[in-house]
């Protein structure tokens, strides 16, 4: 394969190097396309075909399926490791040995506690707000509280500010839901691990003990690690442009919380549980809903189906569907949801408009119903996934800076109006 693409305008050819990936992706470098071509810009709308960074996190084959967070494949990840570990390893490249992790672990939970002035900003939210909203204005909150910035090529300076947020994360998130439902704000205990204290803050009830189920630990720590990092979607694209203008780690963290929330990004999940709640309520009328999800007229479309990348079928997906079957057979929980979810993804891969366009389900399509079997509100389902993707929010933010890249400033095709002379009010 040669070594560059030409770009032929006016008859002047310009050549443009290519560059190869570890796993033989191939990139146009058009770094000095404007400089020789004289002003000339590419356009690509959503991304679809531009790579923005490169990166040495995630690697995905949409064709093929394939997941894997620094060389180890999503599969054996959700199997083998527990979720600080992934934390650990999207974050600084390598799995940690037993003294990393503890240290890891010891330095997060030395930060497990937030200024209770916080508490004060949290009792300002209205009970209606949403916990995507709260937890997005608390992580930007969180600046005021400690130093806004950070020098990344300090190395104790990123390390801390690295356990502090995993440290005061949860805390947040299960505040955020305990405000929701006018609980107490509790703390969680330095002997419990990481996703432990997480079902613990959330669920604990003022005048009882909070006895751990086994189910929901692997369950939650099998989500967590599917939701740590997927390359450069949308929520992560925003947290390495904010921090690209040397904002800090929060704020960017806070804008990625933000750009989350959107139904076609992290807040499809809640979207689809109430997608098939409808459907349920509507009598189970499936068809209905697929007619409706074809319909160019119709803005509706089906809910935890379609991915930018996955053009196969989406790997987290497939393990979270086994995950449900599970999770709710040991807790004995019968959930008609679940049914009306595997009719709808029967009809969806037979139908000849979703195998056109390689639309399968997505790693939203199932976890609602996991999250639900668990006990968790539909408007913290969102959250739960911010609480995953936060170690890869860090490590994409993380290596954005030490790579020194500039600030991310896209380019644009004017299309408006043209010089024109300024009307006074009475030629208006
Ligand atoms: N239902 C019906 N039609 C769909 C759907 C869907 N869920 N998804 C895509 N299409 C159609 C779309 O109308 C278009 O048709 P046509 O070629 O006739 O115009 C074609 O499929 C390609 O779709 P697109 O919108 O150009 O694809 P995209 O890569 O820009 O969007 C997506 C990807 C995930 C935003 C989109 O598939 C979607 O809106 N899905 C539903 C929301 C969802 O489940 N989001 C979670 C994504 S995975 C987790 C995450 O990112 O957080």
């Amino acid at each position: 394969m040669s070594d560059k693409a030409i770009v032929e305008i006016d008859g002047n050819k310009h050549e443009l190097p290519l560059i190869k990936g570890t796993e033989n992706e191939v990139a146009i470098d058009i770094k000095a396309l404007r400089s020789s071509t004289g002003g000339a810009i590419t356009i690509d709308p959503g991304y679809k075909n531009t790579g923005s960074c490169e990166s040495a996190i995630t690697f995905l084959d949409g064709e093929k399926g394939i997941l894997r967070y620094r060389g180890y494949s999503i599969e054996e990840l959700a199997e083998k490791a527990s979720f600080l570990e992934v934390a650990y390893l999207l974050i600084f490249g390598e799995l940690p040995t037993g003294e990393e992790l503890d240290k890891f672990y010891t330095d997060i939970k030395s930060h497990a506690v937030v200024d209770e002035d916080v508490k004060k900003i949290i009792d300002a939210f209205p009970k209606a707000a949403h916990p995507m909203g709260v937890l997005s204005s608390l992580t930007s909150a969180l600046t005021a509280f400690n130093p806004s910035t950070v020098d990344v090529r300090n190395n104790d300076e990123m390390y801390n500010a690295i356990v502090k947020i995993l440290g005061k994360f949860p805390v947040l998130v299960a505040w955020t839901m305990r405000k929701k439902q006018g609980l107490p704000l509790i703390y969680g205990d330095d002997n419990l691990s990481y996703v432990e204290n997480v079902l613990k803050m959330m669920f604990k009830s003022p005048n009882s003990e909070y006895e751990q189920n086994p189910v929901l630990i692997d369950a939650l720590n099998k989500l967590l690690i599917l939701h740590a990092d997927h390359e450069q979607n949308c929520s992560a694209s925003t947290v390495r442009i904010t921090g690209s203008s040397h904002a800090g780690l929060f704020v960017s963290l806070s804008a990625g919380i933000s750009a989350l929330w959107g139904p076609l990004h992290g807040g499809a999940n809640q979207a689809v549980l109430e997608m098939l709640e409808a459907i349920k309520e509507d009598g189970g009328d499936t068809k209905k809903y697929m007619a409706k999800a074809k319909d160019k007229e119709d803005p509706f479309r089906l809910m935890g189906f379609g991915h930018r990348v996955y053009k196969n079928f989406d790997p987290r997906a497939r393990i979270i569907k086994k995950a449900a079957d599970e999770v709710l057979g040991d807790l004995g929980i019968e959930d008609p949801i679940l049914d009306v979810a595997k009719g709808l993804e029967k009809e969806a891969l037979e139908d000849q408009y979703f195998v056109d366009r390689k639309l399968y389900p997505n790693v939203d399509f199932y976890s609602g119903i996991i999250y639900r079997a668990m006990g968790i509100p539909v408007e913290m389902f969102t959250v739960m996934f911010a609480l995953g993707r936060l170690p890869g929010w860090i490590a994409q933010w993380r290596e954005m800076r030490l790579r020194k890249e500039p600030i991310g400033r896209p380019r644009q095709l004017y299309v408006g109006e043209t010089y024109r002379p300024f009307k006074s009010l009475s030629e208006r």
